[in-house]
């Protein structure tokens, strides 16, 4: 890895910040049942340690897969559905949608709206990090981890042209935006 990349956000405090979520979701899900629905690629690594913390009991796990990036740094603005959700997979369910970022806020517009196509009993919003500076579409974000500058980051799910997903922190690029 290039080392013009500096962390930004260690394990550790990923660490926190998913014990903290997994305990308010806990809090406000007490003795219901929850589907877990991911947003596709980047949430991947997130969702499987948020769950695995949680106590709540989890019905099922749907996975999204939304594309907006493409290979630079700023979203392209056009949010392409890859994989949907399986019909009826949320009907009638409490659901949390769980992100890796919240940035221009589209992407999460597109999931909620197929999510309430499905009519759902409730939708939360949890997500492990938010740029809402970046914001173009206002998004609610029930469970928020970590508010951050405009910087792009890297790591623990995030990518930059597909890559770096698998670092276990979150980085930056060192005086960059
Ligand atoms: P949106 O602009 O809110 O629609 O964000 C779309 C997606 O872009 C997010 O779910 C991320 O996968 C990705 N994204 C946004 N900001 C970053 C970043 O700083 N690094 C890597 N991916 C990002
Ligand atoms: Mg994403």
């Amino acid at each position: 890895m290039d080392d013009k990349w500096v962390v930004y956000i260690s394990k550790a405090e990923i660490a926190q910040a998913v014990e903290t979520l997994a305990a308010a979701i806990d809090h406000e899900y007490a003795g219901r049942s929850l589907v877990v629905v991911a947003v596709l690629k980047g949430a991947f690594i997130f969702v499987a340690d948020l769950i695995r913390q949680m106590q709540t009991s989890v019905a099922r796990v749907e996975l999204l897969r939304l594309a907006s990036y493409g290979a630079g740094t700023t979203s392209s603005g056009q949010v392409e559905v890859l994989v949907d959700l399986p019909p009826g997979a949320v009907t009638d369910q409490h659901v949390l949608l769980v992100e890796d970022i919240v940035d221009t806020g589209r992407s999460t517009t597109v999931a909620m709206k197929l999510l309430q196509e499905q009519h759902p009993a409730s939708v939360k919003l949890c997500s492990l990090l938010d740029k809402p500076s970046r914001r173009v579409v206002p998004v609610v974000i029930d469970y928020l981890g970590i508010s951050i500058e405009d910087k792009f980051v890297i790591g623990y799910g995030l990518d930059w042209d597909e890559r770096y997903r698998d670092l276990p922190d979150i980085y930056v690029v060192e005086g960059g935006d």
